[in-house]
């Protein structure tokens, strides 16, 4: 498997506060990676240092090769700054994915366009296409944001908290759109929701400043109270059992 991007000896500060400390992760070619840790712990802070946005204060994140960092990645983040009240429809949201790309561009082409409609179809949004943007459901902007995201084409879709406006019912589709875009893209993503993670991803990570990471998807308990610092009951709240591997015999 081919590694596609790779954080080496990874730290960040924020002034003269540590954020991330020495972080080394390895992301192969169409990994599914969850992002788990309490608030605060650096999980915006890791995706942006991914991206670039953030520079490490020491340490390397290598892409493979053949990639650019300015147009490998596919974006959402925690919070979007697209002003909700705006009269704006879906698709031109999505449209302004791709102006990125060109940033002489005055006019969409016909690429721009079937590119938008594509990516609404691949998040199965396409009914939507002439909806006002602020009309829609938190669930339904935040996967026109993806498809927004998905117009450049992105090697690595990079997730900072998808599913804080998904319930489980429509979360499961969710992840089913994930998971198809996850043949061609790698995905990363963090997420607060421990329980929906275990069962979709195909990797977790743990981050408070350091990073546990195992290589696989099974979050342990040692590895949640590492990040977390606290007795286990309190973030196993309403997580089934099965997410921890030794206590199989509950399920
Ligand atoms: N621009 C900044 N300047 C100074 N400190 C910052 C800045 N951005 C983040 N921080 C601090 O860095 C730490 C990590 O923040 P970060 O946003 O990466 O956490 P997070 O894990 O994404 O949290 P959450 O789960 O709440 O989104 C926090 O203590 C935060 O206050
Ligand atoms: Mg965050």
């Amino acid at each position: 498997m081919k590694i596609i991007v790779e954080l080496r000896n990874i730290f960040v500060h924020y002034r003269n506060n540590l954020i991330l400390e020495d972080i080394n992760l390895k992301i192969y070619e169409k990994d599914f990676l969850g992002i788990i840790g309490p608030n605060g712990g650096g999980k915006t802070t890791l995706l942006k240092t991914i991206l670039g946005i953030i520079k490490p204060t020491a340490g390397q994140v290598l892409l493979c090769e053949g990639l650019e960092k300015q147009n490998c990645f596919g974006y959402v983040p925690q919070t979007s700054h697209i002003d909700y009240m705006f009269p704006i429809s879906v698709l031109d949201v999505v449209k302004t994915g791709r102006l990125s790309k060109n940033k002489l561009l005055k006019r969409y082409n016909t690429n721009d366009l079937d590119t938008a409609v594509d990516s609404l179809e691949k998040m199965d949004l396409s009914k939507y296409h002439n909806n006002l943007f602020g009309s829609l459901s938190g669930g339904e902007k935040q996967r026109v944001l993806i498809a927004r995201a998905l117009t450049t084409n992105p090697k690595i879709l990079l997730l900072d908290e998808p599913t804080s406006n998904v319930d489980s019912k429509v979360g499961h589709h969710f992840y089913e759109l994930l998971n198809e875009l996850n043949k061609e893209i790698t995905i990363i993503m963090v997420s607060h929701d421990i329980g929906a993670i275990s069962q979709n991803v195909k990797k977790v990570a743990c981050l408070n400043k350091k990073l546990v990471y195992h290589d696989s998807k099974e979050i342990s308990k040692e590895m949640l109270e590492k990040v977390y610092h606290c007795p286990i009951d309190l973030i196993a709240h309403g997580v089934p059992h099965r997410v921890f591997p030794v206590h199989k015999e509950d399920e």
